[in-house]
């Protein structure tokens, strides 16, 4: 899947020509996961040219700081600790895969991504004193390869909780066991992120069936991507 997105390959932002770089995020329980794996299978089913990655992680490297993260040590550390994790595994995740695939007009899907730590450090663990420098290292980090379109799944706090603590199939990280305000703060965060960058986060209704979702998705990836 190391090829080109077909017809209009690349996106002209700030004078380099790249292709789409697509966030999909979302607060846990939003269900993100099943809208991911939903479009990964139809953009495959029609031979679509993409890179699936994630974050944290999406190179070994960035794996390992991911594990560290999801630790209960991790999970323990301060706002600004965790905020630094964050960004260092974005950092070696932009050098090794986003910065060369986008150069070479390959779309690039990531299953989180910056939209998270607004969210869940900035916001969720109430560190508002990292809000200027989120910005200042979004672009010490991205550079010219912001990401083009963050589509964010959106619904309730309530139903965000309601369903990871019904859905027994999970195993629980640390992530998963918050009271009603974290969910709620996480929510505040991706808003924040779109009324700051309105012209490039979608924010979608995910209390619907995940078949309205999907096409939802579908037509923006299509619309970035300028697919027939
Ligand atoms: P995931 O299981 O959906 O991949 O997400 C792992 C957890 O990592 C999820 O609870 C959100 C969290 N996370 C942050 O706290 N900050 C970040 O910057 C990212 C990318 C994820």
């Amino acid at each position: 899947m190391v090829e080109r997105c077909q017809k209009y390959p690349f996106v002209n932002q700030g004078g380099i020509m790249k292709a789409p770089f697509i966030v999909i995020d979302g607060m846990d329980g939003s269900g993100k996961g099943t809208q991911i794996g939903l479009l990964a299978a139809r953009m495959g089913d029609e031979g679509r040219n993409f890179i699936l990655t994630r974050e944290p992680g999406g190179t070994p490297l960035s794996e390992k700081i991911r594990d560290i993260f999801s630790s209960p040590e991790g999970a323990d550390a301060s706002a600004r600790t965790q905020y630094l994790m964050m960004w260092a595994a974005r950092s070696h995740w932009m050098e090794k895969v986003v910065i060369p695939y986008l150069s070479a007009g390959t779309l690039i899907v990531s299953d989180r991504g910056d939209s998270s730590t607004i969210a869940y450090q900035v916001y969720a663990k109430m560190a508002p004193e990292l809000e200027d420098n989120f910005w200042r290292m979004r672009k010490f980090i991205f550079g010219e390869y912001t990401p083009t379109r963050y589509i964010i799944l959106d619904i309730p706090a309530e139903e965000a909780k309601r369903r990871i603590d019904a859905d027994t199939s999970r195993v629980k990280s640390p992530f998963d066991m918050k009271p009603l305000e974290w969910y709620e703060r996480v929510r505040e965060g991706f808003q924040t992120l779109h009324e700051e960058l309105p012209h490039h986060v979608t924010i979608i209704n995910g209390a619907r069936t995940p078949e309205m979702i999907h096409e939802e998705i579908y037509r923006i990836v299509k619309g970035q991507c300028g697919w027939m």
